[in-house]
């Protein structure tokens, strides 16, 4: 837990203790600032622990303090977290234990920013929260509500009882997908007209990167096919051209049985060109036909591999509409869908309805891709539980 010089750093101090309530093991990382809003000694008293806040402290382990920290916890919380701590950890300053542990951690992380409103709205900030978030930081944002000069507005921490029901849906969510096998496809098919044109779509693959790095960061072991996307795919994601290309892979690793979900969030081409013309057609000829024939649907041709394995489909269409959305569900035999509307490709956000087998909207809203992402993995962990 990681507190910073905020006046509402003695919330940190109760959900600390809340936590401990609930079995929780929490060490209190302070910054300079915070040790000037509350004392070493009530948090070592309240919660049994050592208090860390100077990186020169003297250290008989070999390890430095912040790397065994960040090897000793399960998860970083910044709580409340500051304008300047909010910025050094999105650009990558660690002139502090704090911050060092903050970056040397490859752990889920949480940040709740607490500050007057007037800084909460600066634009150089909500950059900051945005790339923590684009990171899989998960950010739990402030509230409207009085602060200390009495001017009202958001930026106000939550109440400790609220903060500790969001750390604890957080980390359920990781302990529901800790190993968990998941196939996730995003991205855009291309099917290939000549050497050189293609048919594609305007999707961009942001909503897949955002689930990629939701699931990745909650622990869920993951295997990814990716079309073409605007950004450069991570590493470990393996790039696939045409549909058909999709559901050949898709059909070989379902096959295994292995798989606890199938997270389709790929946009396929549903027509392809009857014949690829071989080099470059030129347009010095009188007429161009390009015959199409269907591509087969992916999602229902794996339906009979799926054994135990969740299907999980998008349904794009032009209104919201859950009937249109549900019928795609029952004729894939899916167990979840995501209805989102075309207003969503290439943006940043999504505005989605998630529908279950019973035709219950069971989450929706208009969020960032990020914020999105983990509202789907969160119901997706829950269906991998039942
Ligand atoms: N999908 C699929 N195979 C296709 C096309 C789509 O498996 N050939 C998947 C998508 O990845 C998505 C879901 O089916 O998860 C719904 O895709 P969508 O484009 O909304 O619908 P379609 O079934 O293609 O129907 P339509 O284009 O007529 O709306």
């Amino acid at each position: 837990m990681g507190i910073t010089g905020s006046i509402a750093a003695f919330k940190a101090i109760e959900l600390s203790r809340l936590l401990l309530k609930r079995g929780h093991r929490v060490i209190p990382v302070l910054t300079q600032s915070a040790l000037k809003f509350v004392t070493p000694l009530s948090l070592t008293s309240l919660l049994n622990e050592k208090v860390y806040y100077d990186m020169f402290e003297e250290n008989e382990n070999k390890t430095p303090i912040h790397i065994r920290l960040a090897r000793e916890c399960d998860l970083v919380a910044i709580i409340p977290a500051t304008f300047n701590f909010i910025t050094k950890a999105s650009v990558g300053l660690a002139d502090d234990l704090l911050s060092l542990v903050f970056h040397s951690a490859n752990l889920p992380k949480i940040v709740a920013p607490c500050m007057h409103p007037t800084l909460y709205q600066n634009e150089i900030l909500q950059n900051h929260l945005l790339n923590l978030e684009r990171m899989g930081v998960f950010i739990i944002e402030p509230v409207e509500g009085e602060m200390s000069d009495l001017t009202v507005g958001k930026g106000r921490l939550k109440e400790p009882v609220e903060l500790l029901k969001e750390i604890e849906s957080y980390i359920e969510l990781i302990n529901r997908l800790k190993g968990k096998k998941i196939l996730l496809t995003f991205g855009r098919t291309e099917e290939e007209i000549d050497d050189v044109r293609v048919i594609t779509n305007r999707s961009s693959g942001k909503m897949g990167l955002s689930l990629y790095k939701v699931l990745k960061i909650a622990g869920a072991n993951l295997k990814v096919f990716a079309g073409k996307t605007d950004f450069e795919i991570p590493p470990d994601v393996i790039r696939l051209n045409s549909t058909l290309e999709f559901l050949e892979n898709l059909k070989g690793e379902l096959i295994k049985g292995e798989y606890d979900a199938l997270i389709m969030c790929a946009a396929l081409s549903d027509f392809r060109p009857k014949k690829k013309f071989e080099g470059k057609i030129k347009k010095n000829r009188r007429k161009l036909k390009i015959e199409l024939e269907e591509n087969p649907d992916v999602l229902k041709s794996l339906s009979s591999l799926k054994k135990k394995t969740k299907l999980i489909g998008f349904a794009l269409e032009e209104k919201p509409d859950v009937e249109v959305a549900y019928k795609k569900l029952r004729e894939k035999n899916l167990d979840v869908i995501i209805l989102n509307t075309i207003k969503t490709i290439s943006s940043d956000n999504i505005d989605f309805k998630i529908i279950n087998k019973n035709k219950e909207v069971i989450d929706e809203g208009e969020l960032s891709k990020m914020k999105a992402a983990f509202r789907i993995v969160k119901k997706i962990s829950e269906l991998l539980s039942q």
